[in-house]
């Protein structure tokens, strides 16, 4: 494939069946989305993180649909090749109509797929859109929206009923239509049991060298937030550039040299 080629989810997925690993960062503006899409990262992701990491807040839960889809649009003057998803803020998807509605939102800013969290009453809403032509992935384990009712920031589904449980979820939301997971901040060893279960791409945050991609914020893995959690690695370390940084997640996440298992959970 020619190296300016879009990817397409079919790519996405081709390369878990053939073991390529794949490499997403997030990203909220043009020129850092060029930088990225050079650099030869397969997925950017416009995440709500940019409450946290743009707008200074200190969780996701205040994001709205018209931030998303601002950042949506000037990340994709910025993209040429990487597949481009976006992420549904808290309390645009709780029911059927506004989940359409902001997802058709999104899909008009530019983006290829839009990324939901949970479960539950979720997989319903997964099916919703799915049927009427709008690409889903999901988004278990650690679900930052829900970090009020999670009590903090922290490692999810450490006991067996709750790895179970989100085993059941993968499946649940993959045969809703999701075509794309992500995976944040459990045991590595439920993230490679995860991924053998799961036809779709499993991508991974804290989740283990064995899910079949990683992703990270970019502000934490361009080292400009003092305090990370394990999972992240600083990539501007030992590199020239912020282009140089990206080229080497990027290498890294291929080779399986990221993760470590020093960025891993137990
Ligand atoms: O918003 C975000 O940055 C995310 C990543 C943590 C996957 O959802």
């Amino acid at each position: 494939m020619n190296n300016k080629t879009p990817h397409t989810i079919n790519h996405i997925q081709e390369m878990k069946r053939s073991g390529e690993k794949i490499a997403m960062l997030t990203c909220y503006d043009a020129v850092f989305a060029r930088t990225m899409d050079e650099a030869g990262v397969d997925i950017i992701l416009v995440g709500d993180s940019l409450g946290m990491v743009v707008q200074g807040m200190n969780s996701t839960v205040a994001v709205s649909v018209d931030d998303i889809a601002y950042h949506t649009r000037c990340v994709a003057r910025g993209v040429e090749r990487a597949f481009l998803l976006a992420d549904m803020p808290f309390g645009s998807y709780h029911n059927e109509s506004s989940a359409m509605n902001n997802a058709v939102q999104l899909l008009s800013a530019g983006s290829a797929m839009v990324k939901l969290e949970g479960a539950g009453p979720m997989i319903a809403i997964v099916e919703y859109l799915v049927s009427r032509g709008v690409p889903v992935c999901g988004h278990l384990g650690l679900t930052p929206q829900s970090v009020h009712q999670l009590g903090g920031f922290k490692v999810q589904a450490r006991e067996v009923e709750a790895a179970s449980q989100l085993m059941e979820d993968a499946l649940a939301l993959q045969t809703a239509g999701a075509q794309l997971m992500v995976l944040e901040c459990v045991p590595a060893a439920l993230g490679r049991e995860v991924s053998a279960q799961l036809e779709i791409p499993l991508i991974g945050i804290g989740a283990g060298a064995d899910c079949d991609g990683q992703v990270l914020v970019m502000h934490d893995m361009l080292g400009l937030v003092s305090r990370v959690p394990r999972f992240v690695a600083d990539f501007m370390q030992g590199s020239q550039s912020i282009g140089a940084a990206f080229e080497r997640y990027v290498s890294d996440v291929r080779s399986g040299r990221f993760p470590a298992k020093e960025h891993e959970y137990a």
